[in-house]
């Protein structure tokens, strides 16, 4: 287990670089397979998600060369072969390989993906896009086999705009005969990010940002260069924090179009926060007010700031609201926070978090990547020490966050026991 104490209240201040998105990146390397040359990938995190994702690359017979954050990825010689359910289950991602196998190789068998326990997440709509494509999905217990004679442009419905059902889509119809349409598409800038790298290789995809992306079939991808967007989950916890503690502290490498949704909600509830151009500089806010917050799909506020926020939420004067609509079983953060001295009630899919109160340091565990990120805001900010146990959740997701957060004056030990 990995875990790291924090002696809290120490004021942040300097700079904290952004790296490259977690969600963007874990696709642009499964849909380097669907290129027969190579291709490069720049501003990649170093993160243990990547590691996976390498892993299985690897498996496949895939040549990868890292050099500083640059990823060159060679995927002329993979094998279509079995991918191990033990490295399958580690990520939710691994699953892109599934769509990039079957639109390469018009076959794939493979284990249900992992990913954090937030929600029954089910693959239903990736598996209907196949099949709309005109593959057969055998489905036993949890593997998947899938196949067909070719695949063929088709109406894909969406029943709700998934980000991965909408990646696996356009990676299945790239190279499919004819045109594809995907109706009610999510429409993350992550998604944007891995259609402007196939369209870099030769694809033809339009409708980027949008909720419906049309892809015109072509035969073959050639190599191409493609950086890795902002971490705007990572931007936004940053800033959270940065309201709640820091003294100047600048967050730097940020696209603050992509966080409108939050940025709004800060201002809202008296957060001291300035935005510019490609940073923004945050301070300790006096006089946080309640506010009310629903998740929803992109542009709306992103679920996966929601745990972060919450920490900040219990500092705020009055009840706040907050609504998960995304996933189903996104509080684990709750019952840590409020073991901290936070006032927090779960009410189906929301909670009423009374503030403002203390917070003061203990054990606690991260039983996610966001409510670790959740656990880390609340830490720094209690009185005396907090222990966070299973901290790799937390690793999974935030290039070097202890060291970033050292960096501008936190006080962390970590231990590997
Ligand atoms: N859903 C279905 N059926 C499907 C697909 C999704 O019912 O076939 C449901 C899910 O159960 C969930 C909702 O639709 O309730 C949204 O799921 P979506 O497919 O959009 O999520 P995802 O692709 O599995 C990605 C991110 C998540 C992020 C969500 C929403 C990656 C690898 N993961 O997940 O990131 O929360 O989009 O923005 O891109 C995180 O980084 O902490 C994280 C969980």
């Amino acid at each position: 287990m990995k875990k790291i104490t924090i002696e809290g209240k120490k004021e942040l201040t300097g700079m904290i670089k952004i790296s490259g998105a977690k969600n963007s990146a874990v696709a642009l390397i499964p849909a380097a397979i669907l290129c027969d040359e190579e291709v490069t990938i720049k501003n990649v995190p170093n993160i243990s998600d990547i590691d996976a994702l390498s892993e299985i690359l690897e498996f496949i017979n895939g040549k990868i060369k890292r050099e500083k954050d640059a990823m060159t990825i060679d995927a002329s010689d993979i094998e279509n072969k079995e991918i191990p359910e033990e490295i399958s289950k580690k990520l939710r991602a691994s699953y892109y390989f599934m769509s990039a196998i079957l639109g390469k190789y018009k076959n794939v068998e493979m284990y249900f993906p992992g990913g954090c326990n937030i929600g029954k997440r089910p693959i239903d709509q990736t598996l209907k896009a196949f099949r709309a494509l005109g593959a057969t999905v055998i489905e036993k217990d949890n593997k998947y086999k899938i196949y067909a004679k070719e695949l063929i442009g088709a109406k894909i419905n969406l029943d709700m705009p998934s980000v991965g059902a909408t990646v696996n889509a356009i990676f299945a119809s790239v190279r499919a005969k004819g045109i594809t349409t995907i109706n009610n598409a999510a429409r993350e800038p992550e998604i944007s990010n891995i259609i402007d790298f196939l369209n870099q290789m030769g694809a033809k995809i339009e409708g980027k940002g949008t909720s419906t992306i049309t892809i015109t079939g072509v035969d073959s991808l050639h190599k191409t260069t493609i950086e890795v967007i902002p971490d705007r989950i990572e931007a936004g916890t940053y800033v959270i924090l940065g309201a709640l503690i820091g003294n100047n502290l600048k967050i730097k490498n940020t696209k603050s179009e992509h966080i409108n949704a939050l940025l709004e909600k800060l201002k809202e509830a008296n957060a001291n926060v300035e935005v510019y151009d490609n940073y923004i500089i945050t301070n300790k806010s006096e006089n946080l007010k309640n506010i009310d917050v629903i998740t929803k799909g992109y542009p709306g506020f992103a679920t996966d700031l929601q745990q972060p926020l919450t920490t900040l939420l219990t500092q705020c004067e009055g009840i706040s609201t907050l609504e998960e609509t995304i996933y189903e079983n996104r509080f684990n953060n709750v019952e840590y926070l409020n073991q901290m001295g936070a006032n927090i009630t779960i009410d189906n899919r929301k909670i009423h978090v009374k503030g403002k109160t203390n917070l003061k340091g203990c054990e606690v565990k991260a039983t996610d990547l966001r409510a670790g990120a959740c656990m880390v805001i609340a830490g720094l900010i209690a009185e005396g020490k907090t222990t966070i146990n299973d901290i790799e959740h937390v690793l999974r997701g935030y290039e070097n966050i202890i060291e970033k957060l050292q960096n501008v004056g936190a006080k962390i030990e970590y231990e590997e026991i």
